[in-house]
């Protein structure tokens, strides 16, 4: 698969530069990179749910999910919630300023097998980031796919990422449920936590899967109601958010016992996840 993880040297970064700078939210920036190399750039392949290194010269390198999907190859986006030391200097690029990226890394979402599936994508707040890559994916594949359902929360709604594509989603099909956490003058959409939705949504476990990635007691809650609902193990997702530091399994910082999140994941089922669990 060609990509930009130089094989002589898998920790030098590809030069790229920022074309579009979107602010999502108070604290998460969304940017838009090209690769200069305009042969490396037609030529970057990626699957869903992988992830790439960026880095800014002089301050380090973080993780993030490439966010748009491999079926729109004009750029490609990852969106950066403001935490510490990277991801502010990310903060503070400009449209036009250089970076550098590394990808792809890791594994991605079994696309192929979920075809002829209902789904259910249950986000919170940054969490749709990795949920939007596999969402657009499926929303330009439309009809491999069954229903699919988006739950998606955040605490206000200044805080939902993507809210200009959000007509775009219902428009090709998408059943999208949107809730923020209280009462907000002119929010006309569902009010409560995201466990709660889904409780009160109830979506079929019948030959569904469900895709979840949000904070992790967001997770715990939404793991615990998707039992309740019926569904089992092997038909729930997560991508596991491990800090890493050579994306390529080779420093040792992101394993979970055997498992290295940065080669075998982010993307794992429930079943792995507790199989990981039990074996530390
Ligand atoms: C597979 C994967 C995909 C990711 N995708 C995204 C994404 O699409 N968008 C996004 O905004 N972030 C994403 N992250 C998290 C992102 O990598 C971290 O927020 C970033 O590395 C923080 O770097 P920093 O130098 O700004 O913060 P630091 O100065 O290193 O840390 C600041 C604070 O953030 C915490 N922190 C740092 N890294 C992580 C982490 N990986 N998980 C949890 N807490 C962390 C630290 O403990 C500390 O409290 C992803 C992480 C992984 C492993
Ligand atoms: S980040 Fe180095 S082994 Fe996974």
């Amino acid at each position: 698969m060609p990509n930009v993880v130089s094989k002589n040297n898998p920790y030098l970064p590809q030069m790229g530069t920022i074309r579009e700078i979107i602010q999502e939210t108070p604290n998460i920036k969304t940017f838009r990179i090209v690769l200069d190399d305009p042969e490396q750039m037609a030529a970057f392949r990626f699957e869903p749910g992988q992830v790439g290194q960026l880095s800014v010269f002089g301050v380090g390198e973080s993780t993030f999910v490439i966010n748009s999907p491999p079926t729109r190859r004009e750029y490609l986006q990852f969106s950066v919630m403001k935490t510490g030391e990277v991801t502010r200097a990310l903060h503070r690029l400009c449209e036009g300023d250089p970076i550098g990226v590394r990808a792809p890394l890791g594994n991605s979402f079994p696309v192929e097998a979920l075809k002829g599936k209902d789904i259910l994508f249950v986000g919170g707040g940054i969490g749709m980031a990795p949920l939007r890559t596999l969402l657009l994916t499926m929303v330009d594949r439309r009809e491999e796919f069954g229903d699919i359902t988006v739950i998606y929360g955040a605490r206000s709604p200044q805080d939902l990422c993507y809210r200009y594509e959000f007509d775009q989603w219902r428009a090709a099909g998408v059943n999208l449920v949107l809730t923020v956490d209280r009462e907000f003058p002119g929010w006309e959409e569902r009010v409560g936590f995201v466990p709660t939705v889904l409780a009160e949504e109830a979506p079929s476990p019948y030959n569904r899967v469900a895709i979840t990635c949000g904070p992790p007691i967001m997770i715990k809650f939404v793991l615990a109601g998707l039992k309740e609902l019926g569904y089992e193990d092997d038909q729930i997702l997560t991508t596991l958010e491990r800090r890493m530091k050579c994306g390529i399994g080779l420093c040792g910082r992101c394993n979970i016992g055997d498992t290295y999140v940065c080669v075998d994941g982010p993307v794992f089922s429930n079943t792995q996840l507790r199989q990981m669990v039990s074996e530390l």
